[in-house]
């Protein structure tokens, strides 16, 4: 995820940037920069790779600059890690830097490029600078409000300039929050970055911006320039505390990412009025619609995300779906209209890469869906859908499986509608309802107490069993997965249908069942068959259902939408679950046993 930091004081800038951007790394980043106010101009450094190195850089130009200065780590969302699209960027004699995504970047772009300014990188970020260095004619507040008002999209900005007295930063939809010094000024996108510095903090809301001089002054105003007042808070937490975000575990604030992590995977992605979706799978609509099969390779939890793309992509674009396990991937058998697709949050799983290198040699078409921009499974394939969930630090995957399922969404209706199988109105309805999500995933949260009391009664079972059905089969799996990697808890995940084949002699009344209930009835006859074995069922079901409570011992009721999308609300609940239980149990959340985050041995 990238970070901002800012400051404006007595002390020269430069060292307490380098000090607070490192105070940022544990959030992982690919690039970094400042840009540092030096005797009337703006100084920038920045580059790929580490912030030691960058500073090393600039220890040795004799530490330039004064009092006033802006940085930042980067996490590439928009073109790959490299100096050229490290932040800050600079337009004249303004530097700004950016989190966050700017939807009709393209649309700016060509306005400021036929208004003469040059582009120098592939980022969205940069038409903040042009665009706010044409509005800017000696008010840097005023320019940056008429910037901002023509931006769509996400952002935590902040902007310096070598004419203007005060610093300038805004946020929409991307947090960012002041730090109130003694007669300094800070500014971060993480509370963890300034406790060296002040425990005084604003926390800036959306719509706001702030003008910080270098003295205790800050001013706080909307968007129409109206002054607002504001409330200054005082943090007690701990750097290990501050940078979870004051949450116990990195597993339990990247699970409370998902509603921001679910906009940024649409973001720019959505025409509700044509009922279709942008995205770059590198080939054409009529290459699209000459497919014959997507065959899906993963591995672990994004092996569960390729499964519901099985339930899913037939459905909504008419083409069969295979899933392998990359490990046992027979690439032998694909036919040349395949289109194989990769899904893989780090991009780099050994299985995963080596079974895409070996479809190659088939000529088949290849894409893939990851979080990381520029690696390894980016340059295997044709097309990448980036999920844009920011890095995840748990080992345990939670928002990147969300964001996986988001992204075959996404993909299912543009094959759709590239192949005629979806009307524009029927794209249409599945995008509305699709754009509810992040809050009603923000709704499930809302829960976690309930969801907490019911892991505290069940965490002492030795066996736990996760049954769905068609598009929540692959959530029973996950929901298991999740309890084994984290809690230790020996657990089954089974199609509901499938209890009776066998499983069922391992259920009594010490095996406690989760049953995702949010799609279908059938599900109601699985939970009768193992209750009739004296087995407690927590259901995940839809609110209002009439008959849940009659057959299962505990509902947990979630948000209504359609029951495809339904499995991520059932996610967010069954990574809720195992949560609790390990944390319930004292296990190492964020570091279970034997795993690693990314696996890149075959
Ligand atoms: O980076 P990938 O998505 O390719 O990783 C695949 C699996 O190793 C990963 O999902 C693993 O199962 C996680 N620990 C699940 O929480």
């Amino acid at each position: 995820m990238c970070g901002i930091v800012a400051y404006i004081g007595p002390e020269k800038a430069g060292p307490i940037l380098f000090d607070t951007l490192k105070r940022l790394e544990y959030r992982g980043y690919d690039s970094a920069g400042v840009a540092i106010r030096s005797d009337g101009e703006i100084q920038v450094l920045k580059s790929a790779g580490r912030i030691g190195d960058l500073e090393k850089v600039y220890v040795g130009m004799g530490m330039p600059g004064d009092t006033v200065g802006i940085g930042h780590t980067r996490w590439a969302t928009h073109g790959k890690p490299s100096d050229k699209n490290a932040h800050p960027f600079i337009s004249g004699d303004i530097a700004i830097v950016h989190n966050g995504i700017i939807e009709n970047y393209l649309e700016l772009r060509d306005l400021l490029t036929q208004a003469g300014f040059e582009f120098k990188s592939e980022t969205d970020s940069e038409v903040l600078a042009h665009l706010i260095k044409m509005y800017y004619h000696g008010d840097l507040a005023d320019a940056v409000t008429k910037a901002i008002n023509r931006v769509e999209g996400s952002y935590a900005v902040a902007v310096v300039s070598a004419s203007s007295p005060y610093l300038v930063c805004a946020r929409k939809d991307s947090p960012l929050v002041l730090g109130i010094g003694k007669d300094a000024n800070y500014v971060a996108s993480d509370v963890a970055a300034l406790l060296p510095y002040t425990r005084d903090i604003v926390r800036m809301k959306d719509g706001e911006i702030v003008l910080l001089y270098g003295s205790k002054e800050i001013e706080i105003r909307d968007l129409s320039g109206i002054t607002q007042t504001f409330q200054t808070e005082k943090i007690d937490w701990n750097i290990d505390a501050a940078e979870r975000g004051g949450y116990p575990h990195f597993m339990l604030k990247e699970i409370h990412e998902q509603p921001r992590a679910l906009q940024e995977t649409f973001a720019g992605r959505i025409s509700e009025i044509d009922g279709d979706v942008q995205l770059d799978l590198g080939r054409t609509n009529e290459e699209i619609e000459s497919l014959e099969r997507v065959s899906i390779i993963a591995c672990g939890t994004s092996y569960h995300a390729g499964l519901l793309g099985k339930y899913l992509i037939p459905r909504a674009a008419g083409l069969p779906v295979d899933v392998e396990v990359a490990s046992e991937f027979q690439h032998i058998q694909l036919r040349p209209r395949t289109l194989v697709l990769g899904i893989t949050q780090s991009g780099e799983t050994a299985d995963t890469m080596i079974s895409l290198k070996k479809s190659k040699t088939c000529g088949v078409g290849r894409l893939a869906i990851t979080n990381v921009v520029g690696s390894t499974v980016t340059g295997l394939v044709d097309g990448t859908i980036y999920t844009r969930c920011g890095p995840e630090i748990g080992v345990a995957a939670t928002k990147t499986f969300t964001g996986q399922l988001a992204a075959l969404f996404l993909l299912a209706i543009r094959l759709g509608r590239a192949r005629n199988h979806l009307t524009p109105d029927q794209g249409r309805k599945m995008l509305v309802e699709l754009t509810r999500l992040p809050g009603l995933v923000q709704s499930v949260l809302d829960k976690r107490e309930e969801i907490r009391k019911v892991a505290e009664e069940y965490a002492g079972a030795g066996c736990y069993f996760f049954i769905g059905r068609d598009f929540l089969y692959p959530i029973a799996l996950e929901g298991a997965l999740k309890m084994k990697e984290i809690a230790y808890i020996p657990s089954e995940g089974y199609a509901g249908g499938e209890l009776k084949h066998g499983p069922l002699a391992l259920i009594t009344e010490k095996t406690p069942v989760v049953a995702m209930a949010t799609c279908g009835r059938k599900i109601q006859s699985n939970i009768k068959e193992v209750r009739a074995r004296g087995a407690d069922v927590i259901a995940f079901a839809t609110e209002g259902d009439p008959d849940i409570d009659k057959v299962a011992s505990t509902v947990i009721e979630l948000p209504r939408t359609r029951p495809v999308y339904s499995a991520v609300l059932c996610t967010v609940g069954v990574q809720l679950l195992a949560y609790y239980t390990a944390a319930k149990l004292g296990l190492p959340i964020d570091k279970p046993r034997n795993l690693a985050k990314c696996v890149t041995v075959e």
